[in-house]
């Protein structure tokens, strides 16, 4: 399987756990269940967007990525805080809160997913892969890693 097409899946994983988190809260159900789907959807979202923004962006940095780029470096910092938010809440047992930032969390998530899928940053990543022969990538992410823009400035000034 092509890296990209990893990426592809990745996507698909994380919108189904997200699904079966929707259905339980959906019934009003706190149980372990939803932690463990929340823990399998942050390590995959985490490890993706490490991928993403240290290996992967910045081999198409240049003005063709340039506008979307900033937009989805944005939108992992939203991602990864909404993610971190649902924790929290489900750790305090407040089950609403889980609810509406799991919906939240589901709706930014596929646009987000849509813009790199659909808008050629992938398709482009796919081709400066095939140009140099690949490329090596950590198995995991490092501990306290977090998204670059969340510590600079996220305005475009
Ligand atoms: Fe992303
Ligand atoms: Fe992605």
């Amino acid at each position: 399987m092509s890296l990209i097409d990893r990426l592809v899946q990745d996507h698909a994983e994380e919108d189904v756990l997200l699904e079966k988190v929707k259905a339980i809260v959906e019934e009003g159900r706190g149980d372990g269940q939803v932690m463990e789907l929340m823990d399998r959807f942050s390590r995959n979202l985490k490890y993706h967007i490490f991928l993403e923004e240290e290996y992967l962006f910045p081999m198409i940095a240049g003005e063709y990525i340039f506008r979307w780029n900033f937009e989805l470096m944005n939108q992992h910092v939203a991602l990864w805080n909404l993610v971190e938010k649902i924790e929290s809440s489900f750790r305090r047992g407040e089950l609403e809160e889980v609810k509406k930032s799991v919906y939240l969390l589901s709706s930014l998530l596929k646009v987000h997913n849509a813009i790199e899928e659909r808008n050629g940053i992938y398709e482009e990543i796919g081709k400066a892969l095939k140009e140099r022969g690949g490329m090596e990538l950590p198995s995991e992410m490092p501990k306290g890693w977090s998204p670059k823009f969340m510590t600079t400035p996220t305005s475009e000034e």
